[in-house]
């Protein structure tokens, strides 16, 4: 047994906020794993390397000049905290992701991230593939509108307008890419938890995993 848990889920369901807040209260470490595929994705469109050439994007996720700082991420130097969460990074990572030579290049660097503290980890193979025999599996879930409206929220887009609309697709797009590929698709595995957030505010959420942790 890992002293980790994983929480695997589609896309702006919570995940990010819920796994980084239950690291906190167990004074554990946070993986954002769907960051170092955004990064990846980055860096090609930044090396005009094109997102279908999979042997180039797995060199380049094998040596990502990346720099973890608090909250601020580093890619060459440069902060990109807030470029690579744009819906069209989002794309290009879940189109680089589909890609088995540039899973297995970031395999290692995600295994990194656990140390002498425990770690939660977030992402869509977290339970499946990096932490097969972590503590705790969760499948973190929420209706696509629900989801939709906490990314709109984020990005300051008011739900009745046409980039609501479009976030909406793009969510679902993604989603269903993640679903249908063949490599580590996302999907709920037998031994994970089902949580669904639709109803649930964050705290209730946290609390809802740190129960399962404990009990
Ligand atoms: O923030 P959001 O939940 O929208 O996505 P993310 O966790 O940042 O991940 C971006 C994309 O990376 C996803 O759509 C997946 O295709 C891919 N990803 C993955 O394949 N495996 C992971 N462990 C994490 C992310």
């Amino acid at each position: 047994m890992q002293k980790v848990i994983a929480i695997d889920g589609p896309s702006a369901s919570g995940k990010g906020t819920i796994a980084a807040r239950v690291a906190h209260a167990l004074g554990w470490d946070y993986l954002d794993s769907g960051a170092l595929y955004r990064l990846t994705a980055l860096h090609a469109q930044n090396q005009q390397v094109a997102w279908q050439d999979e042997q180039a994007v797995a060199d380049l996720a094998a040596h990502l000049p990346v720099a973890f700082s608090g909250s601020q991420i580093l890619l060459a130097g440069n902060d990109v905290s807030q470029s690579i969460r744009s819906e069209q990074i989002g794309m290009g990572a879940s189109a680089i992701a589909a890609l088995p030579l540039v899973r297995q290049a970031l395999l290692q660097r995600q295994r990194d991230f656990l140390g002498e503290r425990g770690l939660v980890a977030d992402g869509r193979d977290m339970g499946s593939v990096v932490f097969p025999q972590a503590a705790l599996k969760i499948f973190l879930t929420a209706t696509p509108q629900i989801r939709a409206e906490r990314r709109a929220k984020q990005l300051n887009i008011a739900t009745q307008s046409p980039e609501f609309e479009r976030i909406l697709a793009d969510i679902m797009a993604r989603d269903e890419n993640d679903r249908r590929r063949s490599v580590a698709p996302l999907r709920q595995l037998p031994d994970a938890r089902l949580l669904d957030t639709t109803h649930l505010t964050i705290e209730q959420a946290v609390q809802q995993v740190l129960d399962w942790f404990q009990s």
